[in-house]
């Protein structure tokens, strides 16, 4: 019965195009904006090899369950989990994990599409050549007045959350495949521009050791699990974009014979390199200029525009750049969206414009929040022996990342591994009984589940 299940909503026109959206949700912000920043800010290189450590042993086998469930669904996340919870015999409660993710869904696009406007407005700024010949002083002046102004976050904010809206209220479908298509390899190849930039700078190889060589000595007077595996923790599933419903959605349009072990290894490692190449491209002109390795959500915007500075073509480079990382951030930030749409098409019966337009409005609603966060009102708050600087904003993005995704995930993890029946999900992997099987049902049974129970318990202080 489940193999001849389709989505209302339609079907990827093939396996590719399917690899190409799921990256597209992947590949964005988190990956060039949040994780040099993080990395920043909790102690570089062992932050990184921590972050490797949750994608390979709770990222790639959680998206891997996230996928089957969608596929085997063929609804939006909640009705999914409605429908799987009552064919295994178990609660129909367990659609409250597709609302956790729906939730969850709309607070990271409401920050997410602030963030996705300053990528515009550096669009502009570059272009301009506002950048040109200037040093980390300058562009850090640059930045502090762009995000002390809420009337041009406002509009920025305003504008992207009208790009989402567009996309899904066309169906996310058309337009995908095009921008997934060309950007994302031109801002694969922008990177390594960038990366050959920094390797020109001084401070190349400080850049690199810092990113890849764990200094445990910036660890001493840090708490492991808060100020690192936590942090790390939430990249992992920000990053891949799972525990929400996501790539859920994106699996219920998968077609029944394409490998869902296969794609979760291609997108966990386009995205995993994006971010590794983007850590290359920025410590470099940080240590080069005198920057702040722990300088925050503003890091890339104080950094690269010094490069963009003093590049040849720095200004057509630049404003390029910006373009692409607009594209990435539209690509996922309408994945955001489409769980609470299809939901609101589904169950609500409404038309998929009006649900779009609706659904969008409360996420642009939300993030006025954020706008106010870098303005009238930043407040400094500590969370898990943390402290964090930008109010609502780091609010929102704790609670998400830090939280909910890796709550959603879990769940998805132990759904998939103790309850649902073992034939169900062999069926769905394709793997049959082999042992690529056995270890995937083993570290989705033991290992993810209690990683992310143990760092989440540590980090706010039960076990200490
Ligand atoms: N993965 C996206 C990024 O890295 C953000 C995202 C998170 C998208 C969760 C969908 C779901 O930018």
């Amino acid at each position: 019965m489940t193999s001849t299940r389709t989505s209302i909503h339609g079907q990827w026109s093939s396996r590719w195009v399917f690899i190409l959206a799921a990256t597209g949700s992947a590949v964005g912000l988190g990956n060039i904006w949040r994780f040099p920043y993080l990395t920043g800010e909790n102690g570089g290189g062992a932050f990184v090899l921590v972050y490797l450590f949750c994608v390979v042993m709770m990222g790639i086998p959680i998206m891997m369950a996230e996928i089957l469930l969608g596929r085997r669904g063929r609804k939006n996340p909640i009705n999914t989990m409605h429908t799987l919870a009552i064919e295994e015999g178990l609660s129909p409660n367990w659609r409250l994990l597709g609302w956790l993710g729906v939730i969850a869904g709309f607070i990271i696009l409401s920050y997410y599409s602030v963030i996705a406007g300053w990528t515009i407005a550096f669009i502009f700024k570059t272009g301009m050549g506002d950048f040109v010949g200037s040093n980390a002083d300058q562009t850090t002046a640059i930045f502090s007045e762009l995000i002390s102004n809420p009337k041009i976050l406002l509009f920025w904010h305003t504008f992207f959350m009208f790009l989402t809206i567009y996309i899904v209220s066309r169906g996310v479908k058309s337009g995908l495949e095009q921008a997934v298509k060309f950007l994302m390899p031109a801002l694969f190849i922008l990177l390594l521009v960038m990366v050959g930039y920094a390797m020109s700078t001084e401070r190349f190889l400080d850049g690199l050791k810092y990113l890849f060589v764990p200094d445990f000595s910036v660890l001493a007077n840090k708490n492991l699990f808060s100020d690192v595996f936590l942090p790390a923790l939430g990249q992992a599933f920000f990053s891949l974009s799972i525990g929400m419903g996501a790539i859920m959605i994106y699996g219920s349009y998968l077609s029944k014979d394409s490998s869902i072990t296969f794609n979760s290894f291609v997108i966990a490692l386009a995205d995993t390199g994006v971010a590794i190449l983007a850590g290359i491209a920025i410590f470099p002109i940080v240590f080069t200029y005198g920057l702040e390795p722990s300088g925050g959500p503003g890091l890339i915007f104080v950094s690269l525009p010094i490069a963009f500075g003093q590049m040849p073509l720095g200004t057509f480079f630049g404003c390029l750049f910006f373009i692409l990382l607009m594209f990435a951030a539209w690509t996922s930030s309408i994945s955001l969206l489409e769980p609470a749409v299809t939901w609101m098409v589904e169950n609500r019966k409404m038309t998929r414009y009006r649900a779009a337009y609706i659904a969008g409005f409360i996420a642009w609603l939300l993030g006025l929040l954020t706008v106010l966060s870098f303005n009238h009102w930043a407040f400094k708050f500590s969370f898990a022996g943390k402290t964090y600087e930008n109010g609502l904003f780091d609010i929102f993005d704790v609670l998400t990342a830090n939280i909910m995704l890796p709550l959603g995930g879990v769940l998805i993890a132990i759904f998939t591994s103790w309850l649902m029946s073992r034939s169900s999900t062999i069926d769905e992997l394709g793997l049959s009984d082999s042992i690529a099987y056995k270890i995937w049902r083993f570290i989705i049974r033991y290992v993810a589940p209690l990683g992310v129970v143990v760092i989440f318990f540590n980090a706010i202080g039960l076990f200490s």
